[in-house]
């Protein structure tokens, strides 16, 4: 029976929800937000805003998630009948749908350049002896109609495959594998860049903080940033956590994938920093999201020695990191669907990926000849990112905080957090005090500054 689906192990389990919170957020968005709100003071207050309000938050999905066991929004109609709650889920739904569409075209360019990179193509200039020129490469990879299509089908393909095959077989024996890999893959990068002439400059960067940098922007910047990357928000946390067994600690596992998806951020900080100090790079746009990745890395290769090497295990990381991200992101649609109509698991795959797969094409296509089909003066995929990222997002995590902290009784989240009483929690009041005191009215000054 689907109500009795649990992941088989612990590390499972961590693996599987590390995997979902791990993604391009800490891997671009991260060094990029980093450098635009003033270094080491962003770290330190990002750091604070894991602990402060990101854990609770997490555990208030968790609590959702494992005391229903049942998709996102199915969950609020069991705990919270002839209410209109479910809302919330839905939300957290339509918002990972929205957000699946267009991540996945990012993840087929990920693909795109793991593939030019194995094969020399990313390093080939238009003529020889010419220097290669990855702003027009990345015109080639990304902006062109055919090519990026054809890869983010593959990976349209490489995700139902990994649902298909269900949460504990597909989800997360795959995550077993891909999260050690990925740690490997950071470690190695992270080894490479503190050999850099540069690197201590780059290090003092990161880690010395100008307290004087601290003002509102920033942390609003740093909590945007927390929830993003923690994947809170979505559906993503409640529908995992419908398949924890009843065993689990959720405040140990909650601080594991906090601290996780904290140290590959800061491993990547610890990668990209001393590379900008070294090389002499980060000006503009040198670190903003896609240049970063597909124009200033490959950029840096081409001075080391091993290029094709070093550019194919770091796209292989940014494509892992994108996979354990997109499986996530879909297996909130499918469960949702499988409660919802009572649909078999492959019924309900084919279903969200036939949807899905128009909305991902006009995503790509936004990018080369689409471009000039505007919604309220976006792109295609510019508009779903804003709309999802923006107001989806934290209007969900804003909710469920209200929720969590005023409509559910407070006996239920205890019972979770103390799996009914077998384990200590001493801490769980001063969760409460968080979500409801912390959490909830800083959500609601990022939805606001969003609109500003
Ligand atoms: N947490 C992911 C990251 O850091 C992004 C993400 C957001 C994934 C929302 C799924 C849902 O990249």
């Amino acid at each position: 029976m689907k109500d009795k689906i649990r992941f088989s192990s612990k590390l499972g389990l961590i693996a599987a929800t590390v995997g979902s919170a791990v993604g391009l957020g800490n891997i671009w968005r991260f060094p990029a937000e980093t450098q635009e709100n003033g270094g080491a003071a962003f770290l330190l207050v990002y750091l604070v805003c894991v602990c402060v309000l990101g854990i609770p938050v997490m555990l208030a999905e968790f609590t959702v998630g494992r005391s229903a066991r049942a998709d996102a929004i199915h969950s609020f109609q069991k705990l919270t009948p002839g209410k209109p709650w479910w809302i919330v889920g839905a939300i957290g739904v339509v918002a990972s749908f929205l957000i699946l569409g267009f991540y996945m075209v990012v993840s087929g360019w990920t693909l795109e350049y793991l593939v030019a990179s194995v094969d020399g193509s990313l390093f080939k200039a238009e003529a020889p002896c010419e220097a290669v020129d990855f702003g027009v490469k990345m015109q080639e990879y990304v902006q062109t109609d055919v090519r990026p299509i054809l890869f983010t089908l593959s990976m349209l393909v490489l995700n139902a495959v990994v649902l298909w095959r269900g949460v504990t077989k597909g989800i997360e024996r795959l995550s077993n594998i891909l999260m050690p890999l990925l740690f490997l893959l950071l470690i190695v990068f992270c080894c490479v860049s503190l050999t850099l002439p540069e690197a201590s400059e780059g290090l003092k960067y990161f880690f010395t903080p100008d307290f004087s940098k601290i003002d509102g922007p920033v942390i609003v910047n740093a909590l945007g940033q927390a929830f993003f990357s923690l994947s809170l928000g979505l559906g993503i946390l409640i529908t995992y956590a419908s398949y924890y067994p009843g065993t689990t600690s959720l405040g140990r596992t909650a601080v594991t994938v906090s601290m996780l998806d904290l140290a590959v951020a800061i491993l990547m900080g610890m990668i990209i920093f001393p590379v900008v100090t070294t090389f002499g790079i980060g000006d503009g746009d040198s670190l903003r999201g896609g240049t970063l990745v597909f124009v200033t890395i490959p950029e840096v290769f081409t001075r080391m020695q091993c290029t094709r090497l070093w550019s194919s295990l770091f796209f292989l990381l940014i494509s892992v990191a994108a996979l354990t991200s997109t499986i996530s992101l879909g297996q909130v649609s499918v469960a949702f669907l499988q409660d919802a109509f009572r649909w078999s698991r492959h019924k309900a795959i084919t279903c969200l990926f036939l949807l899905l797969l128009p909305i991902s094409v006009a995503c790509s296509l936004s990018q080369g000849s689409w471009n000039d089909f505007k919604l309220m003066g976006n792109n295609i995929f510019d508009f779903l990112d804003n709309f999802a990222t923006n107001c989806l997002l934290p209007l969900g995590a804003m909710l469920l905080c209200i929720y969590i902290g005023w409509v559910l009784p407070k006996s239920t989240l205890i019972d979770q957090l103390t799996n009914r009483g077998a384990l200590r929690a001493p801490w769980a009041p001063a969760v409460v005090l968080a979500i409801k005191y912390l959490a909830a009215p800083l959500i609601f000054v990022i939805l606001i500054s969003n609109f500003l």
